[in-house]
C-alpha cells in the first residue's frame, strides 16, 4: 500500500518521558521525513504513558526506527463509547482485520484500563480476541491461533470510563529491544528509559559523558550510537513488516538510509567520542564491551573502577549519568587483610530480597557525593534512583529532581551541578538545614 493517507498513532513511553518523546517525535518528522513526499508526522497530545501523533505509514515506521524513547508504536484502529463487555466484542468483531492479517498469523491481545468500570479486564481481553478470532474465520473460514510469547500480531484495547480505543500494533517485539543486548547483566536500564534520561540531561555529542556504574553499558551504547547517528532500530525487526499493507516503499528508502548511516559511522574511525565508562564488576565491563559491539560501535573507554575512587575521565567538565545499585547489593572492591586486591558483594545471602537501602549503602554514597563534590568541579552529575532520599545521603543538595518511572518503580532524576566548592557550599546547607530545624 502506498498511499500516504494519514494514520492516528499512539507511541506509549515510560512514565515521565512524553515531553522527551515528543521532541524527539518532532526531530524525526523534521529529519527523515521532511520532502519525502508523504504526510508529515503531527504532533498530537502528550497524556500520562505517552504522545498521540498523526502521519502517513513512513511517520510510523520512521518513528519505530528512530524512536529511542518510544516503547512501541500502535496504530489507531477505532474508538467508540462502551458499558459492558457485550459493546466491546461487538465493536471489535465489526472491525476489517482481514485488511491488515490472515487467520495464518499468530495473535496476541492486550488490554490496559483506566477507572473501567468492568469486573474482569481478563473477560474483557477474551472477548476482544475471541471477536478478532470470529471475524476472520467469518470471513476466511479459519481462526488465527493465540501465541503470547512470539506473535505475528498483536492487537491492543485501551479502556477508559467509557471509552474503547482499538489499537494495531506496529512494533512487535518492544523497541527497547534494540536488537544488541548480549547478556542481560544484572538490572540492566531499559533502552528506552537510558536514551530519556540522556535527553533529560541536556547532553549532546561533543560534551564528555561518564557512567561511572556503567553495568552492561546501556547509557554509554545509547549515546554512542546518538554520536554516531546510528538508527536505535537499524538492526532488528518490526511488527509492520508481517501485516498484508504497509509502505513497502517509503520502508526500503528509510532503511537503505539508516543502514548507510551506519556504515558511513563505523567507516569514519571515531576515535574520541568522549563517553567514558567505568563500573566495579569486571564481568559486567566483559559484557559492556560484548554490547557495544553488537551495537556497531567503536570500543570506549571502559575502566574497572570503584564509583568512590573515580577521577575525571577528560579535562574538559561534561555530564555524569549514573544509576546506582537499589535495594540490591553494592559493591566493595579495595584490599584484604592479606592485602590482596578483593572484590565482594555485601549482602550475598540477603540477594535481591532486599529492598531498603541501609547503612553501609548510606556510606557508600557518602564516600561517592564526596568523590564528585572533590574531584568533578564544573560538572553536572544526574542519577536515577528510588530512594528520594539519596541527596541527604551524597550530602549534595539535587538542582532538580524529575520523577521517572522504571517500569512499576517510582525513581527520581537529582540533578546535581557540582562547582568549585560544593563541599563547602553543602556543608553550609546543610548548616542552615540543620539550623532551620530547631
Ligand atoms: C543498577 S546497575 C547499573 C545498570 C546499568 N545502567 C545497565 O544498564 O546495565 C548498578 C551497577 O553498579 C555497579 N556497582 C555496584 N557497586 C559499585 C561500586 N562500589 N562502584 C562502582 N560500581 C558499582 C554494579 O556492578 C552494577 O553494574
Amino acid at each position: 500500500m502506498s498511499s500516504p493517507m494519514p494514520f492516528d498513532f499512539f507511541a506509549p513511553c515510560p512514565r515521565g518521558l512524553e515531553a522527551a518523546l515528543a521532541a524527539e517525535l518532532a526531530e524525526i518528522g523534521a529529519r527523515h521525513l521532511a520532502g519525502a513526499g508523504t504526510p508529515p508526522l503531527e504532533q498530537g497530545a502528550q497524556v500520562p504513558g505517552g504522545v498521540h501523533f498523526r502521519g502517513g505509514w513512513a511517520a510510523g515506521m520512521a518513528a519505530n526506527l528512530h524512536s529511542r524513547i518510544a516503547s512501541r508504536v500502535l496504530l489507531k484502529i477505532a474508538e467508540r463509547p462502551y458499558r459492558n463487555e457485550h459493546d466491546i466484542y461487538a465493536f471489535a468483531a465489526e472491525q476489517a482485520w482481514e485488511k491488515w492479517f490472515s487467520a495464518n498469523e499468530t495473535l496476541r491481545v492486550d488490554l490496559t484500563a483506566i477507572k473501567s468500570p468492568l469486573r474482569s479486564l481478563e473477560f474483557a481481553t477474551l472477548r476482544v480476541k475471541d471477536a478478532v478470532c470470529d471475524r476472520l474465520r467469518s470471513v476466511s473460514g479459519a481462526r488465527p491461533s493465540v501465541d503470547t510469547a512470539q506473535p505475528d500480531v498483536r492487537v491492543f484495547a485501551f479502556l477508559t470510563a467509557s471509552e474503547c480505543t482499538l489499537y494495531l500494533d506496529t512494533s512487535g517485539d518492544p523497541l527497547f529491544k534494540r536488537g544488541w543486548r548480549l547478556d542481560k547483566g544484572a538490572a540492566p536500564l531499559r533502552e528506552n528509559l537510558a536514551a530519556g534520561i540522556l535527553r533529560q540531561t541536556g547532553w549532546a555529542p561533543g560534551t564528555p559523558l561518564y557512567d561511572p556504574m556503567c553495568g552492561s553499558g546501556t547509557f554509554l551504547a545509547e549515546a554512542a550510537q546518538v554520536a554516531l547517528g546510528i538508527a536505535p532500530g537499524v538492526d532488528r525487526r518490526f511488527g509492520f513488516e508481517k501485516l498484508k499493507q504497509y509502505d513497502i516503499a517509503s520502508w526500503q528508502a528509510l532503511k537503505v538510509a539508516a543502514i548507510d548511516a551506519k556504515r558511513a559511522a563505523r567507516a569514519s574511525h571515531p576515535d574520541d567520542l568522549l563517553i567514558f565508562g567505568s563500573d566495579i564488576s569486571g564481568d559486567m565491563l566483559i559484557k559492556a564491551r560484548a554490547n557495544l559491539e553488537r551495537a556497531g560501535l567503536p570500543p570506549l573507554p571502559l575502566k574497572q573502577l570503584d564509583a568512590r575512587a573515580i577521577t575525571p575521565p577528560s579535562t574538559m567538565p561534561g555530564i555524569i549519568v549514573a544509576n546506582p545499585p537499589y535495594g540490591e547489593r553494592i559493591a566493595v572492591r579495595g584490599r584484604g587483610p592479606r592485602g590482596e586486591t578483593r572484590e565482594r558483594e555485601r549482602d550475598a545471602d540477603e540477594g535481591f530480597r532486599r529492598a531498603q537501602p541501609d547503612a553501609a549503602d548510606a556510606e557508600f554514597f557518602h564516600a561517592f557525593g564526596d568523590a564528585l563534590k572533590q574531584r568533578f568541579a564544573g560538572w553536572r552529575a544526574f542519577v536515577l534512583t528510588a530512594d528520594r532520599k539519596l541527596p541527604g545521603q551524597m550530602r549534595l543538595r539535587e538542582s532538580t529532581k524529575t520523577p521517572l518511572f522504571n517500569g512499576a518503580l517510582e525513581c527520581r532524576l537529582f540533578r546535581f551541578d557540582l562547582v568549585a566548592g560544593s563541599v563547602k557550599a553543602a556543608r553550609a546547607d546543610k548548616a542552615d538545614d540543620d539550623a532551620a530545624k530547631r
